[in-house]
């Protein structure tokens, strides 16, 4: 395809699913892909900034995702240390801005206040912004928005809901990705993607590079969003 008939979406929204897969082909232990993972994100970051993508948001932890054995949850845990240290800083000095999405209430100490201090460390004129959905379920945000608005005693609209979910001042996601074969949204963006373009692919995301990323777009690009309409 050429690069004039490419339409970029404003928010692409991926689920980056595989890592243990990968992991396992090489008999290594999962932690091993998650790693693998963080770099295929950074990388992807970079190459969605650079298509024109502004808003990334990437599926890094799932609130179900907490019932793994603590080995696996703690190695997480550590990946986001190393990286709230260097890589998202570096990504800062590029011009991107991390948002964090999810309930980061159950997070270890150390991990929240990195990643309080990472958000607010982003720079304030970015225009792309990568937002990590971390402990993060549709259903515990839906919730919570409806308790929110339960709470606020008139009905609210559809619009006015929307600005209680996490993702408040975002664009819906117009693509949502899922690497690694399952042909699911595990509880992801569920009221967001009400009108988002899906693409499927078996890739395992440690293998998710800018070509990869390329493809998805360009499938997107010859997609025919009708919004219900004719
Ligand atoms: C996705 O990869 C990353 C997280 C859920 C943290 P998985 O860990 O689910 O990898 P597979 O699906 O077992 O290969
Ligand atoms: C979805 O992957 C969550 C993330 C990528 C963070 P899972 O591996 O948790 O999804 P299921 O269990 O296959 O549905
Ligand atoms: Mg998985």
């Amino acid at each position: 395809m050429k690069a004039g008939d490419l339409k970029i979406p404003r928010h692409v929204a991926v689920i980056m699913d595989g890592n243990g897969r990968w992991a396992k082909k090489r008999l290594m232990p999962r932690t091993f892909g998650h790693k693998a993972g963080m770099d295929a994100m950074i990388a992807m970051a970079r190459k969605a900034k650079a298509m024109g993508v502004e808003y990334l948001t990437v599926y890094a932890l799932s609130t179900e995702n907490f019932a793994r054995p603590k080995e696996e949850i703690e190695g997480l845990f550590d990946l986001i240390r190393r990286y709230f240290t260097k890589n998202v800083k570096d990504l800062y000095a590029e011009g991107a801005a991390v948002r964090v999405i999810g309930d980061v209430s159950v997070l270890p100490d150390d991990v929240r206040k990195l990643i309080a201090d990472g958000v607010a460390g982003s720079p304030a004129d970015a225009r792309f912004f990568v937002v990590l959905a971390l402990n993060y379920g549709a259903r515990a945000e839906i919730v919570r928005a409806a308790n929110a608005a339960a709470s606020s005693g008139d009905g609210v609209g559809e619009e006015e809901f929307g600005k209680l979910l996490y993702t408040a001042d975002m664009p819906d996601p117009d693509l949502i990705i899922r690497t690694g074969g399952e042909l699911r949204l595990s509880n992801f963006l569920l009221w967001q993607a009400a009108y988002a373009e899906l693409y499927f692919t078996d890739v395992l995301f440690p293998d998710f590079d800018g070509r990869q990323f390329e493809k998805a777009i360009e499938s997107f690009s010859r997609r025919n969003r009708r919004f219900g309409r004719v």
